[in-house]
């Protein structure tokens, strides 16, 4: 048998990989997966069942024979938690994982591996060891500015876990809308959360919408992050609890951009429907305002199983350098008080006072601005680490081309796929070590974003260019653009069949599906 020349478009590319012969699917073929893992071979019987048509017996019966799927754990491993193999060279599909999330990722491996020719379907041949370059592989989805509802959210964790993307960091609030009910301020949903920008409606997850969320992408093997943006990004509390929010601040900037734009400015206690940032804020230094976030961060807290709890801290133009320095000190240890770890942007690392331990995200340009990589360091020395979303490369809402109607252009948008793929996480921050930098995330602010369809199609392809990064090693032999160019130009049959929409990118050469 000849074995195929051509490297398998998978995306990120595994950290080994060499080619082997083809497993032909037949209707015979069945899924085998202890008890253990049954969840991941169903998923996988079922995208196979999407894609292909054929439905495949999913067993825990151990008597594997040629064109199955075969899934083994392997406990007595010591590498990653999320690593996988796979072997196709006894003619069936071997796949061995240490836990139920590798076995997850080798699942989605398995998924693009999928090919057909005159004999029908098969499982490209491939002897691949694969674990992830780094530990936290982000996607953000800025749920303000506009609102997604639940079944949104679970397409964009679907769309988004096939890339082996692990966290959902959930923009939870902004200056356009509170999206998460609280207990103790239901006002904050009842009365700020009706619009999105450009006047569109609005909406918030109940706590059991938030819930089903959590469970779902749980069942992706993907964390959420939630964030409730403070002490900036807060004019809905202006319209919910006055009483914690001080006057709006009206800069220059603000001005510009609604003149720009030619939308109306922000004006307190009323809902925003614009795109300008940074007016609002909190009242610092006030006992009940101090109640109001230890209050949210615990609620906050309470329903989200994951470790980290996201406090925002971007932007908060109006507040001074002193205020900003008090406000974190405290919002930092509110989130540690309820057990979880907190992030947030890297701004808070001027913050003499941050809580230790606190992990930055850091949002300037590959060649950081004046201060920024300092404020992005704190962390670090403070005993923190980085989660790296450079505005200039992973921002998913930059606009693909200059003329393209949806996203914005302010971090030296249009963002190319080029563009978005080609960086390096280690260059960006000088004076720490690698270890320190503890993953990647594409963020998508959705202040021109009013669909599912716009949201898809300005992630894709650069959420997939940006997986690559967090994922597959540096030094890896695949990892060039022109390699990636190749392998993702198969992709847009796999985003048809899920609903996906894309940037059809004039630098990809795309096979029509
Ligand atoms: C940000 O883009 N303001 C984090």
């Amino acid at each position: 048998m000849t074995l195929a020349v051509t490297t398998p478009p998978l995306v990120p590319f595994p950290a080994s990989f060499e080619a082997a012969p083809p497993v032909h699917l037949t209707a015979v073929s069945r899924v085998i997966a202890p008890a253990i893992l049954q969840r991941e071979a169903q998923s996988l019987a079922n995208a196979i069942a999407w894609r292909i048509g054929l439905e495949l017996v999913v067993t825990e019966s151990s008597d594997v024979t040629p064109g199955d799927i075969f899934f083994t754990l392997d406990t007595e491993s010591d590498g990653s938690a999320e690593a996988y193999q796979i072997d196709t060279t006894e003619g069936y599909v071997a796949v061995t994982a240490t836990t139920a999330t590798g076995a997850f990722w080798a699942m989605q491996t398995v998924r693009q591996l999928l090919d057909h020719d005159a004999d029908g379907w098969f499982v490209t041949g491939a002897r691949i060891t694969d674990s992830p370059r780094y530990t936290y592989r982000g996607v953000m989805l800025d749920v303000a500015r506009h609102f997604f509802g639940v079944d949104d959210v679970k397409r964009y964790i679907d769309a988004m876990s096939a890339y082996k993307y692990n966290v959902l960091h959930l923009h939870l609030t902004d200056d356009q809308g509170w999206r998460l009910h609280s207990e103790a301020y239901p006002a904050l949903t009842e009365k700020a959360s009706g619009t999105s920008a450009l006047g569109d409606q609005g909406g918030f997850y109940t706590a059991a919408d938030y819930a089903e969320i959590v469970a779902y992408a749980a069942s992706r093997h993907m964390t959420v992050v939630p964030e409730i943006d403070v002490p900036g990004h807060t004019h809905t509390v202006t319209v919910a609890y006055p009483e914690f929010t001080k006057e709006t601040v009206i800069m220059d900037s603000v001005v510009e951009g609604a003149m720009l734009f030619g939308q109306a400015l922000p004006v307190h206690g009323q809902p925003y429907v614009g795109w300008g940032v940074g007016f609002s804020s909190l009242k610092i230094d006030d006992p009940a305002t101090d109640e109001f976030v230890s209050t949210i961060f615990r609620e906050v807290a309470q329903a989200t199983p994951g470790p980290f709890v996201h406090l925002g801290g971007d932007e908060s133009l109006g507040t001074t350098e002193e205020d900003f320095a008090a406000f974190i000190a405290l919002a930092s240890r509110a989130v540690q008080a309820t057990g979880k770890t907190a992030v947030a942007w890297h701004e808070a690392g001027k913050a003499p006072d941050l809580a230790p331990g606190t992990i930055g995200q850091y949002w300037g340009f590959l060649e950081p601005q004046p201060g920024y990589e300092d404020e992005a360091r704190a962390f670090v020395e403070k005993g923190g680490s980085l989660v790296l979303s450079p505005a200039d490369v992973s921002y998913l809402d930059m606009k693909p081309t200059a003329d393209h109607p949806l996203g914005l252009v302010w971090a030296k948008g249009p963002t190319s796929v080029e563009t978005a793929y080609t960086w390096e996480p280690t260059d960006i921050i000088s004076g720490i070590a690698p270890e320190a930098i503890i993953g990647v995330e594409a963020p998508l602010w959705t202040e021109s974003a009013r669909t599912m369809a716009d949201v898809f199609t300005l992630a894709f392809p650069r959420a997939a260019a940006v997986a690559e990064i967090a994922w597959s090693p540096q030094d890896g032999s695949e990892r060039t653009w022109e390699s990636f160019r190749t392998r993702v130009a198969s992709h847009p049959s796999a985003w048809q069949a899920e609903g996906v929409t894309f940037h059809n990118s004039e630098e990809i050469s795309w096979i029509p599906a």
